[in-house]
């Protein structure tokens, strides 16, 4: 109980701390760049943390914004977990990756992996990607938080400011 309770905590005060970093008058880019460089250092056990930019008509995934090591550039929709999530448009928590058919190893060291997707609107605009050094990494109050992060992100992303309070 009072684990849960901590841990309610701990992610509410991440929450607001998101909320302060992020400024709506800036273009989409420097606030997509400082949410994940705060996931990357406030969250532990992450060893990549990033965005991959949706092109709908290419139907591939162009790495935007990231913390982490180099990684992979273009990912083709229905490849990888990125492109996995792409075509499913629904967030996925692998508890590890090498069970994952057709997982792209970007970096050798990532064991579990969380994808969400973000939108403008209604339409997919990129796909938030954070990898871990230890294997079933995301709980599933890391999971509810991160969805959050991502519904806060679209909400920023198709401009509607008012969701952001
Ligand atoms: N592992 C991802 C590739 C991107 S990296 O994790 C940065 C995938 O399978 O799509």
């Amino acid at each position: 109980m009072h684990e849960k309770y901590n841990v309610f905590m701990e992610y509410k005060i991440l929450n607001n701390q998101i909320h302060s970093l992020i400024d709506p008058a800036l273009p989409i880019i420097s606030n997509l760049s400082n949410v994940i460089a705060f996931l990357f250092h406030e969250l532990p056990n992450l060893n990549w943390v990033g965005i991959y930019y949706c092109d709908l008509e290419q139907k591939v995934c162009y790495l935007g914004p990231f913390q982490g090591r180099v990684a992979c550039t273009k990912i083709p929709f229905g490849k990888g977990v990125v492109g996995t999530c792409a075509t499913k448009k629904k967030s996925m928590n692998i508890e590890n990756v090498h069970t994952f058919p057709g997982h792209i190893a970007c970096d050798s060291t990532s064991k579990s992996e969380f994808v969400a997707p973000l939108f403008q609107g209604h339409k997919l605009y990129a796909i938030l990607d954070i990898d871990s050094d230890i294997y079933h990494r995301f709980s599933l109050d890391d999971i509810v938080f991160l969805e959050g992060v991502a519904h806060l992100l679209s909400c920023l992303i198709s401009n509607e400011q008012n969701s952001i309070s």
